[in-house]
């Protein structure tokens, strides 16, 4: 996998953090390797409901295969770990713009709502604010009630046309 920083100033590969849940429930989250591939199609093609944001993930098979293929090529991802089960994937694409990356993440049905994804977005801007980016914008559909509070939460603002599909940015510097 190529990873953020290719002057190997920062070590993004070697991230992992143990967090407890808001059950208590202990949660790894770490970047993302190779070998992690197929438990990452398998929790894709587990997750429901499909096409929940913006249409991701895909109904069709074959285009969520592709789709994760171009996510773990072209971005840089992180994986949140549940006894040895992904529940959780997040994404950046700070290769192809770092000054302005997009953001995304998924998790697991059975494990929302329970930190899970605040813990894994603070530590994607934790990431990008070391890596230099400006800024980082994330696409979500108005009804994503969790969502839009964990982006909120985040420092993450309106911005752009209203409509049922919104885009919020966090400013990193100014
Ligand atoms: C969106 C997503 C990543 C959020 O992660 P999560 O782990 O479920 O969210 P968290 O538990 O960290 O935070 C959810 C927050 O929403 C709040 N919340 C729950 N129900 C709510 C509701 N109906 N209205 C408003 N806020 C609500 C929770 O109280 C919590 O806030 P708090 O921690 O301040 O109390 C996750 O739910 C998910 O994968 N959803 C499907 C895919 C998706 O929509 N991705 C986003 C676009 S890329």
């Amino acid at each position: 996998m190529c990873l953020p920083d290719r002057t190997n100033k920062h070590n993004f590969s070697k991230i992992s953090l143990a967090i407890k849940d808001k059950l208590g429930v202990a949660i790894t989250i770490r970047a993302y390797q190779a070998e992690d591939y197929r438990r990452l199609i398998d929790m894709y093609d587990k997750f429901e409901p499909k096409g929940i944001a913006m249409g991701l993930p895909h109904f069709d098979k074959k285009l969520r295969h592709n789709w994760i293929d171009c996510i773990v090529k072209s971005f840089f991802n992180t994986i949140a770990i549940y006894q040895n089960k992904i529940i959780g994937h997040s994404a950046i694409d700070i290769f192809r713009n770092k000054s302005s990356p997009e953001y995304m993440i998924f998790l697991d049905q059975d494990f929302r709502n329970r930190g899970i994804g605040t813990g894994q977005t603070m530590i994607i801007k934790k990431i990008c604010k070391e890596f230099g980016c400006k800024q980082i914008w994330v696409a979500v559909t108005c009804h994503s009630m969790l969502g839009i509070k964990v982006f909120k939460k985040s420092g993450f603002k309106f911005t752009g046309t209203i409509g049922p599909e919104r885009e919020m940015v966090l400013e990193l510097k100014r």
